[in-house]
């Protein structure tokens, strides 16, 4: 689809090139997706996660190690509560098929920073470890180290990547000036304090390098009037806003990383915009299939989503978020409504002085 296909990010001279030609960037947002008039009112295609996965680490105390439950739902252990959402397989799945959704999106990027050689990469909150995995693929001569709260990466992995079982709101131990790339994606339901990160993400990168926010933003959007005030998914997204915001995380506060990372320190702050749809209700078949992808990643992760900030923040009762989430799986299998949500790509270079 030509006219929201996704344009690179111009690439820098060097990655020590101050040079970087645009002010903010909006790509896409500005032009509606084409609906497919022939879509299925109530789309149900069929689809098998995966759930053969099974990882576990061998480099960490038992302790980090262990892990605790709640509604029936695996959640981390170390640093108990800080994180809201589940560590288990299925959740994992959602992870990976997120990283799928997200790549295809950027047409295969893994990055839009115009990285040149780098030789030490960090991501915060890595997850399942998919994202720093293809990066160590794409530069085997870079080492790519990835931090969480969880042990679920894998063990088989490429001899240039590496994980750690650490806190990235705790005061950080690497070396100052010593990495040349830090990756944060999907963190916006994590982190507390955003201009802390930051400036810790600032001190840690060598002059020259390059910070990356990839996160969607979870307000569900429409261009063709045909979302109503009372979209059930909608009504869900807010709640699990509010829920959130209950135990002090601002599910929105990725709308200000731009202005943050420009507060730190960082400069030619750029940031890019594209529209993920909801559904597969879109005409073209990129955009069809990354709304099918959507679709179920938040119909799979339904109730993973919805425990921590009903239960936790809301104070919902566990059978009470059920029965609420069933309306919620209705809406989201309605392919008259052409919703979609936003995903921001910022990328921020620390001066070389
Ligand atoms: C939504 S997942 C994103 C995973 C990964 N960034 C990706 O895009 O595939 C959020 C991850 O951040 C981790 N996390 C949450 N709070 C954290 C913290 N304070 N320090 C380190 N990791 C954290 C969670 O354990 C979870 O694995």
């Amino acid at each position: 689809m030509n006219d929201t296909a996704v344009e690179p990010f111009p690439t820098a001279a060097s990655p020590n090139s101050n040079a970087y030609p645009e002010p903010l960037t909006v790509t896409n947002v500005d032009t509606a997706i084409e609906a497919d008039p022939t879509a299925a009112p109530d789309a149900d295609d069929g689809y098998a996660t995966d759930t053969s996965s099974s990882r576990v680490s061998t480099s960490i105390s038992s302790s980090v190690r262990d892990y605790t439950f709640e509604n029936n739902r695996r959640y981390h252990k170390f640093r108990e509560g800080a994180y809201n959402f589940p560590n288990d397989e299925p959740e994992q799945d959602r992870e990976d098929m997120k990283h799928a959704m997200v790549v295809n999106l950027c047409n295969g990027r893994l990055h839009f920073a115009p990285l040149e050689n780098p030789q030490k990469i960090l991501d915060i909150g890595t997850g399942t470890g998919i994202w720093a995995i293809d990066m160590g693929d794409e530069f085997p001569g870079a080492g790519v180290l990835g931090i969480d709260l969880s042990p679920i990466q894998p063990i088989w992995i490429p001899p240039n990547v590496s994980f750690m079982i650490d806190d990235a709101e705790a005061n950080w131990t690497h070396k100052p000036g010593s990495f040349d790339y830090i990756h944060i994606r999907h963190m916006t339901s994590s982190i507390k304090d955003w201009p802390k990160l930051m400036s810790q993400a600032y001190t840690t990168l060598k002059p020259g390098g390059w910070i990356e926010l990839q996160e969607l933003r979870f307000i569900i959007m429409c261009d063709d009037g045909t979302l109503t005030e009372d979209d059930p998914v909608s009504g869900f997204i807010k709640n699990v806003r509010k829920g959130l915001a209950a135990v002090g995380v601002d599910l929105l506060a990725m709308e200000k990383n731009s202005t943050n990372l420009q507060a730190a320190g960082f400069v030619n702050v750029n940031e890019k915009i594209f529209k993920v749809p909801l559904g597969t209700w879109p005409r073209d078949p990129k955009m069809k299939t990354i709304g099918l992808y959507n679709q179920y990643i938040i119909e799979d992760g339904l109730q993973g989503i919805a425990m921590g900030p009903f239960t936790r923040g809301l104070q919902w009762a566990p059978e009470a978020v059920e029965l609420y989430l069933m309306g919620v799986r209705k809406g989201l299998r309605n392919s008259r409504v052409h919703s979609y949500y936003p995903f921001h790509a910022v990328i921020g270079q620390k001066p070389l002085s």
